[in-house]
């Protein structure tokens, strides 16, 4: 079967990047079922040929209108398919949509007329955000790293940065890698408009990964095997948290003087 990915290198490379990183989610045991979903800007890749080509679907409402996004393309995880299914055929578990021009419904370009995420309005409310900001961020992940979801079972880490230190406290590569850290969502319907305006309100807030209470993470950065490095490296510390817990300690965590002395010598912005 055709594919739009054929003759079209980048872009294929950049759909396999999607699929290299499902099957990490999969090791991880961080997509069970259908969870998670990921989606990617590609309009950088889209071109005069891929403009003429029909829609495989009727327009579909983005429910909400998103002005940054007129004419923009994006790859989507479908709707129900599986992590670990995508990572073998990502055409066949996802799918390449364009936003039409009243930047209020998009339709299905190829290859198949797999229905996107149930998590859309979230990602194409982050992906207009981020086009307004200017940001270089192409990318959004949203996945149930079972630690950090963990964490957000008890009041103390849901208040304002206090997973953030202690998180950072862990290991000093920690900070490095997501050097804004963990903003926090109160637990809202998955899939509702509300849930995607208080991600872009947290994101907002300079955070590049936001916590949705009791659910999951949703990560953005300039490509999506970057973004699943920021929550990799917060679950990880997340994991040292539970591992010394587990041995019958409270781990000590870095000083606030040795964590300000990082920020201070690779120049990050926190
Ligand atoms: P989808 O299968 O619709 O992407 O939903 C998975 C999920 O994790 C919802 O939050
Ligand atoms: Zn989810």
């Amino acid at each position: 079967m055709q594919s739009i990915l054929d003759n079209r290198e980048a872009l294929r490379a950049e759909v396999e990047k999607v699929a290299e990183v499902a099957g990490y989610l999969w090791q991880k045991g961080w997509a069970e079922r259908n969870g998670g979903n990921i989606t990617v800007n590609i309009t950088e890749f889209a071109d005069r040929e891929m403009e003429a080509l029909p829609a495989v679907s009727g327009p579909k409402p983005i429910g909400t209108t998103l002005p940054m996004l007129k004419g923009c393309w994006f790859y989507c995880k479908g709707t129900q398919k599986r992590m670990r299914d995508l990572s073998r055929d990502p055409m066949a578990a996802g799918s390449i949509i364009r936003i039409l021009p009243d930047c209020a419904h998009y339709e299905i370009v190829a290859d198949k007329p797999v229905e996107p995420t149930s998590e859309l309005p979230s990602h194409l409310s982050v992906h207009n955000y981020l086009l307004s900001k200017g940001s270089p961020y192409r990318a959004s992940l949203h996945t149930h790293p079972i630690e950090l979801v963990a964490l957000t079972h008890s009041r103390k880490w849901l208040e304002k940065d206090a997973a953030t230190r202690m998180l950072w406290s862990m290991i000093p590569e920690t900070k490095a890698f997501c050097p804004r850290g963990l903003g926090m969502v109160p637990y809202m319907l998955p899939s509702s408009v509300e849930l995607a305006e208080a991600t872009l309100r947290s994101l907002d807030e300079d955070y590049d990964v936001v916590m949705w209470e009791k659910h999951g993470v949703f990560a953005v950065d300039t490509d999506i095997m970057s973004a699943f490095d920021q929550v990799d490296v917060l679950n990880k510390a997340a994991q040292i948290y539970i591992s010394a817990r587990n041995m019958g300690f409270e781990p000590e965590g870095m000083t606030e003087a040795s964590m300000k002395e990082l920020s201070d010598v690779f120049g990050l912005p926190k």
